[in-house]
Order: structure tokens, then C-alpha cells, then sequence
């Protein structure tokens, strides 16, 4: 394992307050969200959509690396330029989600578990000789009667470091995402409680599987509410409880925290990512900084709609909400 080439890409993915857009939804994902927004479900839009996110002028600001899927990572512009080479160009790390998605987690009715391990390191190396330098595998975890099982918090924190492991030793950085779902009637309590237990879990397996810690990122969940919970939190309070339970299991080792969206409006996210940076506790072992989807790109999709006469538009959106979060970064956003 090359422990140098990792650390130098975290610390270049973690550099001068910028942060990570993911763009990594699956193809029914992406699908989703366009039915959503009244785009036509093909191919050649998720391309265009695609194309138009990287090519927002500016965006190497305040991002600096991008997620890619497997069906983005080998596209190209519409003159035949490979996504990777304009990402590339612009200044920005390309990484790749490699999980390939969860199914039932058998015996263990509404949990899931990821899928992706099967052939794992032979698409690392594909996605490395094609110049991904990191790559992302996302577990979720639900919180409702009797889960998440311990069954299930182990099983995906093997995972996790299982493909860890596997991306280390081809030169990749992995992202390592441990998603408490925000869906429920939870108590922000609770999920303070389960994403504890998770995030220990998966660093007892990341131990146990011999990963090099400075050569990851962790991308968590804030400590949020269940959205039906009816419970109203501060954002100085989600920071202060994040802080907190981060403080309590990630160790210091780690270069930088990347958080995911989950569902927060793409206000409430960088508000949040602010007070964080705001706390009076925030002298932080780790660099924290944002791994946004939706909350990157809600704004832009509903702006497109899937016609060019929108593009420069969306783009703006693009530009815009990525600045915002890179000036929370700093504790200075101001919408
Ligand atoms: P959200 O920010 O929309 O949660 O997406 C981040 C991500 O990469 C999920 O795997």
C-alpha cells in the first residue's frame, strides 16, 4: 500500500476549504429525480445534465473533487471529450462510487446491505487506470423498531472496510460512508445513539482490516431529528451534538470528515456545515467539509428542466450553492 500517494489526495481533496460534489446517483436515482423535475428519463440527458454540472465555469473554487458514477465516468462532452479529461483539466480529483447499490439484508427484515465486493479490485483498477483517484461506498441504516440490528451495523461496517482495504491497495482513496437515515420518527437522541454505535463499528472493522486512517475520508451524517419526529433543533445544537459524537469516535488519525446532504434543504445544510465551523469547539483533530449531493444540486436540476435555454441558469445555481458551502467551510456563509 502507498500510504504517501493516499495522503497526498486526501489532503488535496481537503485543501483550502473546498468540498466534494457528489454526482454519483445510480441510473435509477438519477431517473427519480428527473421524473421528479419533468426531464425525459434517457441516457442522453443524464449525459447532458452530467456535462453541464462539470463544465460550470468556476466550479474548481470551491469543489475540489467530483464523485462519478459508472455510466459518467465514461462519457463524454457532446464534441467527444471524455468527462474525466474536463474534470481533470479544470483542476478537480475525479473519484467514483463503487458500490453497486443495497439489497434486503436476508433474515433481517427492513435493513439492507450494500453489494459490490464480487470483482471489486478489478474495477478499482480499471477506475485507476482510467484516473479516478478515490472512490465511495455508501451503507445505510435505518432507525425504527428494533433497528438497525447489530447484525446489520456489523455486517456493513465489514463491508466498508473490506472495500477500504481493496482501494487502498489499488492507490484509491475511499470515502467511507456509514448513512444514518434521517427518514423516521426518531428523536435526534437516537440517531446520536445509533451513529455512535455505527461509526465505532466501522472503525473497530477498519482496525481490524489494517487501513491506513490518514488515507481515508469519512462521510457521516449531521445528528438530525427523524424527519417525521416533529422535533425542531437549532443549528447551532445539531453542530454542537455532531461535534460531539464525532469528537467520541473518529479518531485523530483521520485527515477530514465529509458530510452528506440526506435530504436537508441545500439552506439547512450549508447553515448547519456553518455553525459547525462557528462552534467554539471546533478546533478539530480532522478537516470538516461537505460531500454534497441533493443539497448541491436540487436548485440547478429544477432550474434545467432538461432545456438548454436553462443551462447557464442551472449553472449559476451550480456555482452558486458550491461557493455557499465553501464559504461555511470558513463559518462566513451568508445566503
Ligand atoms: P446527499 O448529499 O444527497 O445525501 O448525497 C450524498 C451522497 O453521496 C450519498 O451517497
Amino acid at each position: 500500500m502507498n500510504v504517501k500517494k493516499l495522503t497526498e489526495t486526501t489532503h488535496a481533496l481537503l485543501a483550502d476549504n473546498k468540498g466534494l460534489f457528489a454526482m454519483d446517483e445510480s441510473i435509477s436515482t438519477c431517473n427519480k429525480r428527473f421524473a421528479d423535475a419533468g426531464i425525459a428519463q434517457t441516457e442522453e440527458n443524464r449525459r447532458r445534465y452530467r456535462e453541464l454540472i462539470i463544465k460550470t465555469s468556476g466550479l474548481n473554487e470551491s469543489i475540489s473533487g467530483v464523485i462519478l458514477y459508472h455510466e459518467t465516468i465514461r462519457q463524454s462532452d457532446e464534441s467527444g471529450i471524455p468527462f474525466i479529461k474536463i474534470i481533470t483539466d479544470a483542476g478537480i480529483i475525479p473519484g467514483i462510487k463503487v458500490d453497486i447499490g443495497t439489497e434486503d439484508l436476508a433474515g433481517f427484515p427492513d435493513e439492507k446491505i450494500t453489494e459490490g465486493l464480487d470483482g471489486l479490485r478489478y474495477r478499482l483498477k480499471e477506475y485507476a487506470r482510467m484516473g479516478a483517484r478515490f472512490s465511495k461506498w455508501r451503507a445505510v441504516m435505518f432507525i425504527g423498531q428494533g433497528i438497525p440490528s447489530r447484525n446489520c451495523i456489523i455486517s456493513n461496517a465489514n463491508a466498508l472496510a473490506r472495500y477500504a482495504a481493496l482501494c487502498q491497495e489499488c492507490g484509491l482513496v475511499p470515502i467511507v460512508e456509514p448513512e444514518v437515515m434521517m427518514l423516521g420518527g426518531h428523536s435526534s437522541k437516537m440517531c446520536y445513539t445509533i451513529t455512535k454505535e455505527v461509526i465505532n463499528t466501522v472503525f473497530d472493522e477498519l482496525y481490524l482490516q489494517n487501513i491506513a486512517l490518514e488515507g481515508i475520508i469519512l462521510k457521516p451524517n449531521m445528528i438530525l431529528p427523524g424527519l417525521d419526529s416533529g422535533e425542531k433543533k437549532s443549528a447551532e445544537k445539531i453542530a454542537e451534538d455532531t461535534i460531539k459524537c464525532l469528537m467520541e469516535c473518529v479518531p485523530a488519525a483521520v485527515p477530514g470528515i465529509a458530510f452528506l446532504s440526506g435530504g436537508q434543504s441545500p439552506q439547512e445544510a450549508s447553515i448547519r456545515l456553518n455553525a459547525m465551523k462557528q462552534n467554539p469547539a471546533s478546533n478539530l483533530p480532522w478537516k470538516l467539509t461537505f460531500s454534497f449531493g441533493r443539497a448541491l444540486q436540487e436548485t440547478a436540476l429544477m432550474s434545467w428542466k432538461g432545456d438548454d435555454a436553462n443551462m447557464v441558469n442551472a449553472q449559476q445555481d451550480i456555482y452558486h450553492r458550491a461557493k455557499c458551502n465553501r464559504a461555511a467551510n470558513m463559518g462566513l456563509y451568508n445566503d
